[in-house]
């Protein structure tokens, strides 16, 4: 979706409404054929054109462009506040697209704490692959960016918060001393989603998502998103949907725009169940420390508070037993379902060290073999209580 979007009449200037009216209503005007409410799947490929080139209605060919997608992409981009927003099948797929801007050569710097497929990419695809270095940097010290910045050096990528550690990194902060640098920084909000935090609003140059996470919210749909203020990144990656073809379907469109309408309420009560979790296994005996952010004694409380308006529905945590303790808890659960993935209804518990994070084995980014992470999702909170009370009592 590039600026100046008709699907967006009404819905221009992001102040105008609140957040939960755009997630409903900017980019979806009602179909104007029917009056439906709801943006129609649609499923054609191609679209009739009143003269070579001349498309009616806008659309192509529906790699280019598709009606269900724009309108997804439009809605999105106004909840990030920005002017362009792009969809792409997954969100290494979106991740792909920005690390495309990387000449072989060049070099990014990304926090020492990343999701382990986004480390995959960079090190073994855009890495070894195609000659981009890369190197992790304490982001917790945005000034010591600088002495590590070299002439090669083009990006910083950061996750905040981030995955699996839960570190939170001073978006503004960073982005004003790599702007001064001449770099660019991108901003993984999967974990934050716009609602609770606006990389953009902070400085940030452009906003990746896992869609596949929060934003579709209920595990079945597979998608990635990119935003940003920035013309000439807008443009290649505009470029890159159509000349890449890494692009959702209609259908995971829909189902991604259906999630986005509750993503308000949803997060809502991510943040509360995540916040009685916390505490729950901040006073058991079998934990050793539990990271999450809305804990003021957690090292990044004071800039999450700052820069994101609740904490978040993520929640991290150690053992004291070690290894076969994390092992023991994560098959322990009945409520919590040991599986990959994050950010949707159901409540999820994985062991981040053999699971999502096994790539970063080895590299700066490997993860603690005693950590266990949780996805908290929005069921009834004493079940979520009991239910991880009784995994836990199961290693004392
Ligand atoms: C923070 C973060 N970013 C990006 C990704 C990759 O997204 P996808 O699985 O949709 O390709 C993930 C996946 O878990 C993630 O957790």
């Amino acid at each position: 979706m590039m600026g100046g979007d008709p699907l967006l009449s009404g819905f221009e200037d992001p102040d105008e409404y609140g957040f939960e009216t755009r997630a409903i209503r900017a980019g979806q005007p009602h179909d104007q054929r029917t009056g439906g409410v709801v943006t129609p799947i649609a499923l054609s490929t191609t679209f009739a054109q009143e003269a070579p080139g001349s498309p009616k209605h806008g659309y192509e060919y529906s790699r280019t462009g598709n009606p269900t997608r724009h309108a997804y992409e439009a809605c999105v981009a106004s909840l990030e506040r920005a002017q362009y927003g792009f969809a792409f099948a997954s969100g290494l797929a979106a991740e792909d697209a920005l690390l495309r801007q990387l000449n072989p050569g060049s070099q990014i710097l990304l926090g020492n704490d990343a999701y382990g497929g986004t480390f995959r990419l960079i090190d073994q695809v855009h890495g070894k692959k195609s000659g981009v270095g890369n190197a992790a940097v304490d982001l917790t010290k945005p000034d010591q960016i600088k002495d590590v910045w070299n002439p090669d050096c083009r990006m910083v990528w950061l996750e905040t918060p981030s995955n699996p550690m839960l570190s939170i990194f001073d978006i503004q902060e960073i982005s004003d001393v790599v702007h001064e640098l001449g770099g660019l920084v991108i901003v993984d909000n999967t974990f934050a989603t716009p609602y609770l935090q606006q990389p953009l609003t902070l400085g940030a140059d452009a906003v990746v998502h896992s869609a596949t996470k929060y934003i579709g919210g209920h595990s079945d749909v597979v998608g990635g998103f990119v935003a940003t203020n920035h013309d000439a990144l807008a443009e290649d990656l505009v470029f890159l949907q159509n000349a890449v073809g890494a692009i959702p379907s209609p259908f995971d469109c829909y189902l991604a725009l259906r999630g986005v309408k509750t993503l308000a309420v949803r997060m809502d009560r991510h943040c509360e169940n995540a916040r009685s979790v916390a505490s729950l296994l901040s006073e058991h005996a079998a934990v050793s420390q539990v990271l999450y952010p809305g804990f003021r004694n957690h090292p990044g409380h004071e800039v999450a508070s700052k820069q994101m308006s609740d904490f978040g529905g993520m929640v991290s945590f150690r053992l004291v037993g070690g290894r076969a303790a994390a092992e023991r808890v994560v098959t322990g659960t009945q409520i919590f379902t040991l599986a990959e993935s994050l950010g949707a209804v159901e409540s999820l518990i994985e062991h981040p060290g053999v699971m999502t994070h096994l790539s970063v084995a080895g590299s700066a980014l490997e993860v603690p073999e005693d950590l266990v992470r949780i996805s908290v999702g929005i069921e009834s909170t004493n079940d979520l209580v009991d239910d991880l009370t009784q995994a836990l009592d199961l290693v004392l």
